[in-house]
């Protein structure tokens, strides 16, 4: 068993009260740069990258890893990853250029979404390489992949993403495992999908996704006893595939204490799903980890405009805004919030928010922190994913840029 592998360290705090990310103070490195931008590190993302595989391999033969795109697509990221072997989960035409640009082999990428047009799907089918397959999350889907795939006489792969009907203890807008919710298909939709004649499909994989930031492992157990139901009511054990989706939470806060770690995640869908293939070839295992990749491989990094006291609230208004990282707005998401330099004096209660003229413009509301005074500078943690990613030119703001802290001098 390999055990050569250790979680990454924090790669955010303080040394001797200044602010540091991978070890470089952020007050010299950022001080010809104007705010705000987005800050990344390679070897934060490598470290990541390496770290979740190496716990995965501990467990499967070969587990694949296909990067879920949608959490940070920076061309850097996506070289990373298929300089590393990997592969990606993309949700749209557009996330396919940009993963083939980048190097990642069309045989490693996997097509999810419940929206995929005509247009996308014929573009895609088009072309010389097919890519490894189509996580199909309807039967319309299924017909018009058919329809295309015979119009330029292939066979394309495609896997079945099962809806389990399972309730993900997460925020309620990216818990996506309900029959409730638009995504994938229930077994019942499967079976009568498997029912029928697809001559120019072939099914490679069965796929589940029930969410994001995951508390707990809960709903991803329920979730996969309904996929061995399936393959064992339907005879797919000789699927090539099976893919867990990605989902595994980050630390952000005081909140997270109880997360799934990675060694604990893959050891408890091993022990689900080994028994099961006793006597069968085991399936290649597939992840779609996006957050984890990414998430504290960056930081925003902002600067105080000014503060305000109006006797019951005391603002700190950063230049950055909802439209750099719409997280806190959008799931009441906590993200650290950390000045450059950690005064002495005691703490004060601060709401931050930013310049956008909407009241859910905030970053963190009643806060606790270090004192801060106008122009101060702050780094808003874990930004890697699902922040410039989801920017807006809301107010006519221009998308900040995005720099490494290696290529920082
Ligand atoms: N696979 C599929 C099919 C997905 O839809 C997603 C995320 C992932 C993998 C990766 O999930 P992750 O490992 O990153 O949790 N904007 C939200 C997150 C939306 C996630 C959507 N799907 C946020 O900021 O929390």
């Amino acid at each position: 068993m390999n055990t050569n592998f250790s979680i990454p360290s924090s790669t955010l705090g303080y040394v001797d009260n200044r602010l540091h990310f991978h070890h470089k103070p952020l007050q010299e490195a950022i001080s010809n740069y104007s705010t705000p931008f987005y800050l990344y590190s390679k070897q934060g993302l490598k470290d990541n990258i390496e770290y979740f595989h190496s716990c995965a391999q501990n467990f499967f033969d070969h587990p694949c890893i296909h990067y879920a795109m949608k959490a940070n697509s920076h061309p850097e990221v996506l070289k990373m990853i298929a300089s590393l072997g990997h592969g990606v989960d993309i949700v749209s035409l557009g996330e396919y250029k940009l993963a083939v640009s980048a190097g990642v082999s069309p045989s490693k990428i996997i097509f999810s979404g419940v929206g995929k047009t005509e247009m996308e799907i014929e573009e895609i089918i088009s072309q010389k390489e097919s890519i490894k397959s189509f996580n199909v999350e309807s039967i319309d889907e299924l017909e018009t992949i058919q329809k295309i795939s015979s119009r330029y006489n292939q066979i394309t792969n495609i896997a079945f993403r099962l809806n389990p009907d399972v309730r993900a203890q997460t925020h309620q807008h990216i818990s996506t495992g309900g029959s409730c919710h638009k995504f994938g298909m229930t077994s019942g939709e499967i079976e009568v999908a498997l029912a029928q004649k697809w001559p120019n499909l072939n099914l490679v994989g069965l796929s589940i996704h029930i969410g994001s930031q995951l508390k707990n492992f809960e709903a991803t157990k329920n979730a996969i006893n309904e996929m061995l139901d399936l393959i064992r009511r339907n005879d797919l054990r000789h699927l090539s595939f099976l893919d867990f989706g990605g989902g595994l939470g980050i630390f952000y806060g005081p909140h997270d204490h109880d997360l799934t770690s990675a060694p604990d995640y893959f050891s408890q869908i091993k022990s689900q799903i080994a028994p099961f293939f006793e006597n069968s070839q085991f399936p290649q295992i597939i992840f779609e980890p996006g957050r984890f990749i990414t998430g504290n491989a960056g930081v925003l990094i902002s600067k105080v405009v000014r503060m305000k006291d109006n006797g019951i609230k005391h603002f700190v208004i950063l230049d950055a805004g909802m439209t750099e990282l719409i997280r806190p707005a959008l799931y009441d998401a906590y993200h650290e919030i950390l000045p450059f330099d950690r005064r002495d004096e005691k703490d004060e209660i601060y709401d931050f928010v930013g310049p956008i003229c909407e009241t859910g413009d905030f970053f963190a509301k009643d806060r606790s922190s270090t004192l801060i005074k106008k122009n101060d500078y702050v780094a808003i943690g874990n930004c890697g994913s699902y922040a410039r990613c989801m920017a807006s030119t809301y107010n006519a703001r221009e998308i900040p840029p995005e720099y490494f802290i290696e290529d920082i001098k």
